[in-house]
């Protein structure tokens, strides 16, 4: 199992240590949600925030990007350390051209499906992607409730892959706690995000401990 914490939950005050407690926990991604008021009626922050957290964890930085023209700020993400790059089906015109650029950066491409958006309209996407991210929320903010009707497409994804000797990780992202966790995982989910259940709980290393125990 794979955990990302969503560092969205975090408390920025104590960055550096929730980091470091999640890392030890046994996190491989940190999950980074870079929204511009826009695309998504909230804000957060931009590359030089991904550049200031990269030297201080070996956790690979899982990005994603709730932009518009999210084209405008690959480049500098790829340089300033981001691992995996996530970009909506939604709202992006080309994002075939999209994945093809964050391939060419060296970054492991990821797309994003919202809960209205149907498998059946990216399958032609697929072959390019190393990850695919299932939201279970609408995008925008943290503490939400898990949207359960997503799961299916998470066993459809799986299903794809299989049929067609792909290797995209299936990612899922909203809502995610120990028991929603468990039903994504059945459904074929490879890397769990989680904000609220990690980092909104006295406890963040057991939490994440929980979410890698699953199977
Ligand atoms: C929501 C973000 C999520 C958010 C999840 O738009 O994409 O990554 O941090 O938060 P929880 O786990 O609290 O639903
Ligand atoms: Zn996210």
């Amino acid at each position: 199992m794979l955990v990302a914490p969503s560092v969205l939950s975090a408390n920025f005050m104590q960055l550096g240590q929730d980091i470091q407690m999640v890392e030890a926990a046994g996190a491989q991604y940190l999950h980074l949600d870079l929204m511009d008021g826009h695309f998504v009626q909230n804000l957060t922050f931009g590359p030089e925030f991904i550049k200031q957290i990269r030297p201080e964890t070996k956790m690979k930085l899982d990005c994603h990007l709730m932009v518009s023209n999210p084209d405008q700020y690959l480049e500098q993400l790829a340089a300033n350390g981001a691992d995996i790059l996530s970009v909506h089906f939604e709202g992006n015109d080309h994002i075939h051209a999209l994945l093809q650029q964050i391939n060419g950066l060296g970054c492991a491409s990821s797309l994003v499906l919202n809960p209205g958006t149907a498998v059946a309209s990216v399958t032609e996407l697929l072959p390019l992607v190393k990850q695919v991210l299932v939201m279970t929320v609408n995008p925008g903010f943290g503490g939400q409730q898990f949207i359960a009707s997503c799961l299916g497409k998470m066993e459809q994804l799986a299903a794809y892959r299989q049929e067609h000797g792909l290797d995209f990780n299936i990612e899922v992202d909203g809502g995610v706690n120990s028991e929603t966790g468990q039903r994504c995982v059945a459904a074929g989910a490879d890397v769990l995000v989680a904000g609220s259940y990690v980092f909104g709980q006295a406890d963040p290393a057991a939490q994440v401990a929980r979410l890698l125990a699953l199977h």
